[in-house]
């Protein structure tokens, strides 16, 4: 192992309890403005309603696992016009629908342990810190020891695992990669894709590109797993975790989908047959006009990117150069006022401002380090004016 990479255990705590636990009977010190979940409040688009209410009947069948032809093509089609794939994902053994990436991400993990063809007797997860939830879920659930890689200014907020040990990559059943990054927005390149792609083969594990704020960005379109895989001859090993929740302003909706290696995907389809919730009908016929639809996607950038306007003009004179290139949160470094939590107390008591501290969204290493303490995350998800509102109040509160 390097130095840098931790076996340490995440906790299970959501950092949203450990939040309301920190704040617990303080009063905001203005009228609240939250800016902790990650839940996109823009409009949910209108193409929506008419497209359920047509396929209302359909609650009155369960929906097969495999998603039915015309959300598989849906969800073909986006990935050849998005990544430019050339018809490289064929639709009826490369693509699986979810009830949100989040499910998927969590029992990708047990198919990779079941599924994996290497011999391991003590398997690990590689996972990125700060994490998501359900990464840690998932890799204690396939019964696989986490290990954490520092994702912080050191290494541009990306795990390096060409710093990781080979003896450590030879144990590793799978690896959780997020691009962009939540928290920090950061971006994978081709080449980073490709590098990722080849240790995977290399080492033998899967690789699990978290993808589910892939049109959320500043200026450029991040680059995908899936156009590395393709410009490397293939598939295997790589799977594309992504869903309407942020895309499309669909949070509730509770869909998404993984496309990429068929023989994973074959196999875990029959686990999934006895064990994973099933997407029903309606909402794929959703899904699948939603994804025909790029017009509401340019307006949802538009709004994101005006707030990230207004935090670089207002914010940047405290914390400097602030906006990522991904991802609709901020994350802001603030050591040199207290840290994370000091200042999500100040921010919450003085001006009703709250935030979550960025240790809360990470795990601890062996040495008593944690990437996230320094830090504090705004998600960007409420209207441009409450959002401009919250800003000025924290230069008011820390300038
Ligand atoms: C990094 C990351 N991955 C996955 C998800 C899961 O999203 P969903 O299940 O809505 O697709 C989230 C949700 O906030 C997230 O932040």
């Amino acid at each position: 192992m390097t130095s840098r990479a931790s076996a340490s255990a995440p906790t299970f705590v959501s950092p949203f309890a450990r939040l309301n636990d920190l704040l617990e009977g303080i009063a905001p010190g203005a009228a609240a403005i939250n800016l902790t979940v990650g839940e996109p409040r823009h409009a949910v688009p209108a193409i929506v309603a008419p497209v359920l209410a047509s396929a209302i009947a359909d609650f009155g069948r369960y929906p097969p696992i495999k998603g039915t032809d015309a959300f598989r093509a849906a969800v073909a089609a986006w990935l050849d016009r998005r990544y430019g794939l050339d018809g490289a994902i064929d639709p009826a053994t490369m693509i699986l629908p979810l009830n949100g990436s989040r499910e998927g991400l969590f029992y990708a993990a047990i198919e990779a342990r079941m599924t994996c063809s290497k011999a391991v007797a003590d398997p690990v997860v590689l996972l990125p810190n700060p994490f998501y939830q359900a990464y840690a879920a998932g890799c204690t659930a396939a019964g696989a020891t986490p290990v954490m890689l520092p994702a912080d200014s050191s290494t541009g907020f990306l795990p390096d695992l060409e710093a990781v040990a080979p003896e450590l990559l030879d144990r590793a059943i799978a690896c959780y990669f997020a691009s962009p990054a939540n928290p920090q927005g950061a971006v994978a390149s081709l080449d980073a894709w490709r590098t990722l792609i080849r240790l995977a083969r290399q080492h033998g594990f899967f690789l699990f590109a978290d993808e589910c704020y892939s049109e959320i960005y500043r200026l450029t379109p991040p680059s995908g797993v899936l156009e590395a895989a393709k410009s490397l001859g293939g598939f295997d090993h790589v799977l594309a975790f992504n869903s309407l929740s942020k895309r499309s302003n669909l949070p509730g909706l509770r869909c998404g989908f993984v496309a990429g290696d068929p023989a994973f995907i074959r196999r875990w389809t029959g686990f999934r047959n006895m064990a994973a919730p099933q997407v029903p009908l309606p909402i794929q016929a959703v899904a699948a006009a939603v994804l025909g639809d790029e017009a509401h996607v340019e307006d949802n950038r538009r709004l994101y990117n005006a707030k990230f306007e207004a935090a670089e003009r207002m914010l940047s004179p405290l914390f400097g150069n602030i906006t990522p290139p991904g991802g609709f949160f901020l994350w802001l470094d603030v050591a040199r006022f207290g840290g994370g939590e000091a200042v999500t107390l100040k921010l919450w008591r003085e001006a009703g401002v709250r935030v979550v501290p960025g240790g809360y969204l990470a795990a601890t290493d062996d040495t008593g380090h944690n990437p996230g303490d320094a830090y504090i995350r705004l998600a960007l998800v409420d209207g441009l004016d409450a959002t401009t509102e919250a800003f000025a109040r924290l230069v008011g509160t820390l300038a």
